[in-house]
């Protein structure tokens, strides 16, 4: 048997890990500043998240929803409190989309209607209703054409309250990205997710925060859209809140009702999986990493800005530790030479000028201004 070969991949086996560093079969020591796709949050091979799952597996590793699993009311705990939404309820499951199926299933749930609304640039998962709901054809199968998702430019507060006027009444809920990721860094404005929080407010739809990316305290907040200084009705994570470890969540507000049956899934919530997440709550909130993200995101992008040949660079942007530096040419090939000249991992995005810096929430200063010299260098 072959692999199902979906997957364009680097000529790369990374075999070990520690904090910002991964290290090839062959020995050789890279820089990692895209964390595995923003999912290593509290650095690779954590001790605290290695000795966790280390000893919950020695005691047990999977027991199914159908009976008590007291750890995950440890976690609803920690996540209400990191979070600073402690009168939300957590409903978890195995991973990004699963997510966004399960807040969209609430939202129209609650609201006994159909639609949902998401934006140009967005990317919220690869299965039935999230792909549908993401901005890209080339991965929407017939089968995922329901015809319950409607998109309107992002940052567009017109077009926003145009869809409402013509649909607001049908209209179960707004998904947006807390930043979008894929969609290559673009940030909505204060504005925009006002308007949106306005608008479901009067007519009754549910606000989505999809921060499945954005989330864990990445942006210097522990959801991205809370900088807006608004609250979302359901926020959705995944990738930082495991470290790694296989994990979705949805924490939701107070005014949803929950019945028995409405939600589930067999590995959702697991022993392993929340242990996992226990331990990266526990390390977010002892070591402050949420304003150490804040503070070593401004430093790097104030280094980037300064740093980097104007000439190479259209805009750096960003916020927090979710940076992205978009070049005035393709960054394919560069991306390429950064790991095999420059030994460094970065993301890019649909727009192939853009690359992206996802590093952990743990990563030095030094790590920073390393990065900065390895792209100079290249560019
Ligand atoms: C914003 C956003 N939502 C949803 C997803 C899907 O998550 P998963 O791949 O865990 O299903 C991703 C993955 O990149 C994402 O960036």
């Amino acid at each position: 048997m072959e692999l199902f070969k979906v997957y364009s991949l680097y000529d790369v086996e990374i075999v070990r890990a520690k904090g910002s560093k991964v290290w090839d079969k062959e020995g050789n020591e890279y820089l990692d500043m895209y964390g595995g796709h923003a999912v290593i949050s509290i650095g690779h091979t954590n001790p605290r998240y290695v000795n966790s799952l280390k000893s919950q597996l020695d005691n047990i590793g999977f027991y199914s929803n159908s009976v008590i699993i007291s750890s995950q009311n440890r976690l609803a705990e920690l996540i209400g409190k990191v979070s600073g939404k402690e009168d939300y309820s957590l409903f978890l499951c195995n991973s990004g989309a699963e997510a966004n199926e399960n807040a969209m299933k609430l939202a129209s749930f609650h609201t006994g209607r159909n639609l949902i609304l998401t934006f140009t640039g967005s990317f919220h998962g690869r299965t039935s209703l999230a792909v549908e709901a993401t901005d890209n054809k080339a991965i929407l199968a017939p089968c995922n054409c329901s015809g319950n998702v409607l998109q309107t430019p992002f940052n567009d507060c017109e077009a926003l309250q145009e869809i409402f006027k013509a649909k607001g009444n049908s209209i179960a809920a707004v998904m947006v990205e807390g930043i979008q990721g894929v969609g290559g860094i673009q940030i909505p404005t204060d504005d925009f997710l006002r308007t949106i929080r306005r608008l479901c407010n009067e007519y009754g739809a549910q606000m989505i925060a999809d921060e499945v990316q954005s989330g864990c305290g990445r942006t210097g907040k522990y959801y991205a859209v809370d900088h807006a200084g608004i609250s979302a009705d359901i926020y959705t994570m995944a990738k930082g809140i495991g470290n790694g470890f296989p994990i979705g969540a949805i924490s939701i507000a107070p005014h949803f009702q929950a019945k028995k049956g409405m939600l589930g899934t067999t590995f959702g919530g697991n022993h392993l999986a929340v242990a996992a997440a226990i331990s990266v709550a526990e390390e977010i909130l002892e070591n402050n990493l949420i304003e150490k993200a804040s503070e070593k995101g401004e430093f790097l992008m104030n280094m980037l800005r300064q740093e980097l040949p104007s000439n190479k660079v259209k805009e750096i942007r960003g916020r927090g530790l979710m940076i992205g530096i978009e070049l005035n040419e393709d960054s394919t090939e560069i991306r390429k030479e950064l790991i095999s000249n420059q030994r460094m991992f970065v993301g890019s995005a649909k727009n192939s000028h853009i690359i992206r810096l996802l590093p952990a929430l743990t990563i030095s200063p030094e790590e920073c201004s390393d990065a900065v010299s390895r792209i100079k260098k290249l560019l």
